[in-house]
């Protein structure tokens, strides 16, 4: 691929500046690629209702063309023109959770090109609670089609860094609006059926979803440990979020996910393999050989959402062999944790 110069321009959330935004925004109109940041992740972002931009966005990523794009809007109203219809749940966790992450999957209306909906009938919509990102998209005065800004198959972008990593010489623009405040990826939700349906986990949980209506429903794929049951979601048959080493993720109780963890570390290391350790507050006192690093706190969950996908990244960049990592327990956000280390090591998990 030709490599084109990007454009990387540091943008204060809190502070925002007009002219700054115009610049993005004007690359948007133009049919260019612009990364900026949400609440989650970093996004990819193009004119969603122009096919030659959204193609663009495939191909910088290097995505398979069977894995649909998520619409990102800044208002409710923007919605009406883009589904054939706005389910009466769909109204309620609009107003609940919106601006936030909650991606709501509708039966698309004639608007939206087929590279957005991969040839499926309905299309993937959510409003980010990130003021960069929604005045990007009321500047450019179209729904902008937006991936992780990551290589496809790598872990999501929580900091502008990442993205250069990945997408320098790819892309148009990348706005560095420092480090994204969640760091797993909104909630995937289909409202397009009867029942509202998980079809991946992510910022806003299940236990916030029942809270306000009466019955989810989580896809199969996200309960079952089972290869053989397809995810309704495309991008979640994918292995996905991945180091380039190899990783372990062991669950369990936390005595004896360290007990194993040590064990293991002994054991790769006397094959001459070098060991990273993802341990968290509460334990990373409890290994002492390999490189050490914690997520965050088993107490605080959020932490290690947020402190995810850097973790992985810096493992690569310590050039690890292989990464053992604790699990956690699968409620509220750890749900979404889970399902990420899931797919970061192939499966790889261990009960112990
Ligand atoms: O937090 C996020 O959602 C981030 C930020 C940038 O907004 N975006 C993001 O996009 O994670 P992406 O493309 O990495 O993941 C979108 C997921 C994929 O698993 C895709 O298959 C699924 O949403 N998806 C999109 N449209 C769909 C549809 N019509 N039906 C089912 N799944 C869909
Ligand atoms: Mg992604």
């Amino acid at each position: 691929m030709e490599e084109i110069q990007t454009k990387i321009i540091k943008v204060d959330e809190k502070n925002l500046k007009e002219d700054l935004i115009k610049l993005g925004a004007n690359v948007i109109k133009e049919g260019g690629l612009v990364a900026f940041p949400t609440e989650t992740v970093y996004g990819l972002g193009a004119n969603g209702l122009n096919e030659e931009a959204i193609e663009k966005i495939f191909i910088a990523k290097g995505r398979p063309q069977d894995n649909p794009l998520i619409l990102h809007v800044a208002s409710v109203k923007q919605v009406e023109s883009l589904v054939e219809s706005i389910p009466t749940e769909a109204k309620i966790l609009m107003e609940r959770f919106w601006p936030g992450p909650l991606t709501m999957i509708f039966k698309r209306s004639n608007l939206i090109p087929d590279m957005i909906t991969a040839g499926l009938d309905t299309v993937a919509i959510r409003m980010p609670n990130n003021h960069i990102a929604l005045e990007l998209i009321k500047t450019s005065g179209v729904p902008i089609a937006a991936p992780s800004a990551n290589t496809s198959g790598r872990p999501s972008p929580t900091l502008a860094s990442h993205v250069i990593e990945d997408l320098n010489g790819k892309i148009d623009m990348i706005i560095d609006g420092g480090s994204t405040g969640i760091g797993v990826e909104s909630t995937v939700l289909d409202v397009s059926g009867d029942v509202p349906t998980i079809l991946r986990p992510g910022g806003i949980t299940l236990e916030d979803l029942i809270k306000v209506i009466p019955k989810v429903e989580e896809d199969l794929s996200i309960i079952k440990d089972d290869k053989n049951i397809i995810p309704k979601s495309p991008g979640q048959k994918y292995r996905h979020y991945a180091p380039k080493a190899d990783m372990v993720v062991f669950t369990g109780e936390v005595q004896n996910i360290v007990k194993a963890i040590n064990e293991y570390t002994d054991k790769y290391i006397s094959q001459g393999k070098k060991v990273g350790i993802m341990a968290t507050e509460e334990t990373k006192d409890e290994y002492k050989k390999g490189i050490i690093i914690s997520v965050g706190s088993r107490k605080d969950k959020k932490t290690i959402a947020h402190n995810l996908f850097n973790t992985i990244r810096l493992f690569d960049e310590k050039k690890v062999d292989i990464i053992l990592s604790e699990g956690v327990e699968t409620f509220e956000i750890g749900t979404a944790i889970m399902n990420r280390l899931k797919k970061a090591s192939g499966g790889n998990i261990k009960g112990v």
